[in-house]
């Protein structure tokens, strides 16, 4: 259980007992969410469709008395009014989403619904609730495809992908809300790319993981050259409720990342270095993505400016863990 002065930071406004709503709750990043709220003796209200998500990941919170579960599609707007009006909470963290890319390419309107009426839904449903604070799940890919360092000030945006372009509508859709109520607060989080245990979606550690589960000495994988800035789950979840408790009026925007960047190279030659022998690649034309950026690393002045958050792991005691949970280690 993580200690609650390393979770929140000297947050002693948050530390009261508050309700959260999280959409997306029982997804990889939504249950690192509720269980470090439920940890440190706050009231969560867990949405979610289950149509990514794990119901066992919210199964061991069923008879918490903190907890309630409502297993609903957020574009269903009556049905999420009914909760926001009836339960009122202090803070919303909005995870829902259609979130692989792949998927996301494949399934554009789908994605649009649910990224952006999804989004629409519940801003508007929670627009007479006079909550605290209101984050918005947003991603490193709403920025311009560039090798340069993503800054929130100086970085265009320019979403490369159905994904990221849903994800920045989603930020206008607050930032519009923002405006036209000044005395709330909303958050964008533009999150990098996470890592750590239950992930839902096949993203290349969890695909990595599967192979050599199948056999440790072999990898067969798409493009190994790409760099991504890979921040701990659980931080990341720290990162958004110390946000949520520092919220103040009008819209902050974020990266949450680290601002180191690795290859998948990099990470093979660690998971080697883990296992004490080498592996050998090759390459799998079929996950080769027909357009991928070369590299996305965050800064990450604002964030540790705006909340003096540092990730508490490294990517080595990541991968470690997860090896060792397969089995493999
Ligand atoms: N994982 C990452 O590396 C990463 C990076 C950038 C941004 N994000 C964003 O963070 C958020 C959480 O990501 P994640 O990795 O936990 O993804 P996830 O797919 O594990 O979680 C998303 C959750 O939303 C739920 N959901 C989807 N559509 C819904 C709907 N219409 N109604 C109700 N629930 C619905 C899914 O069942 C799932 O549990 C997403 O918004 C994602 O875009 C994640």
């Amino acid at each position: 259980m993580p200690d609650a002065s390393v979770a929140f930071g000297c947050y002693s406004a948050f530390m009261a007992k508050s309700k959260w709503l999280v959409t997306g709750a029982a997804g990889f990043l939504g249950s690192h969410v509720v269980e470090q709220l439920l940890e440190n003796g706050q009231e969560v209200l867990a949405v979610d469709d289950l149509s990514w998500g794990k119901e066992e990941f919210l199964n061991p919170y069923l008879d918490v008395e903190n907890f309630d579960f409502y297993k609903t599609d957020i574009r269903e707007v009556a049905n999420v009014r009914r909760i926001l009006e009836g339960r009122e909470p202090d803070h919303i963290i909005h995870l829902a989403a259609l979130h692989f890319i792949p998927l996301a390419m494949k399934q554009p309107t789908l994605t649009v619904d649910i990224n952006v009426k999804g989004t629409q839904s519940l801003i508007e449903a929670s627009r007479d609730i006079p909550f605290k604070s209101f984050w918005f799940a947003s991603t490193g890919d709403v920025y311009k495809n560039t090798e340069s360092i993503l800054s929130e000030d100086e970085t265009p945006l320019e979403p490369f992908n159905i994904y990221g372009l849903t994800k920045y509508m989603g930020e206008q859709l607050l930032h519009m809300e923002s405006q036209d109520f000044p005395n709330k607060s909303y958050v964008v989080g533009r999150i990098f790319n996470l890592i750590g245990p239950r992930e839902t979606n096949p993203h290349i550690i969890p695909e990595i993981i599967k192979q050599l589960r199948n056999n440790p000495k072999k990898l067969s994988l798409g493009n190994i050259w790409p760099i991504r800035d890979y921040v701990p789950v659980d931080d990341a979840a720290r990162a958004i409720i110390a946000m949520c408790a520092k919220a103040s009026p009008g819209l902050k925007t974020c990266n949450v990342a680290t601002g180191v960047g690795q290859s998948v190279s990099d990470l093979i030659k660690s998971i080697e270095g883990i296992l004490g022998h080498n592996i050998e690649v090759t390459k799998d034309e079929d996950r080769v993505r027909a357009v991928e950026r070369p590299t996305l690393i965050a800064k990450v002045d604002r964030l540790k400016d705006h909340i003096g958050w540092a990730p508490t792991h490294k990517v080595e005691e990541i991968l470690s863990s997860l090896l060792q949970a397969e089995g493999i280690l």
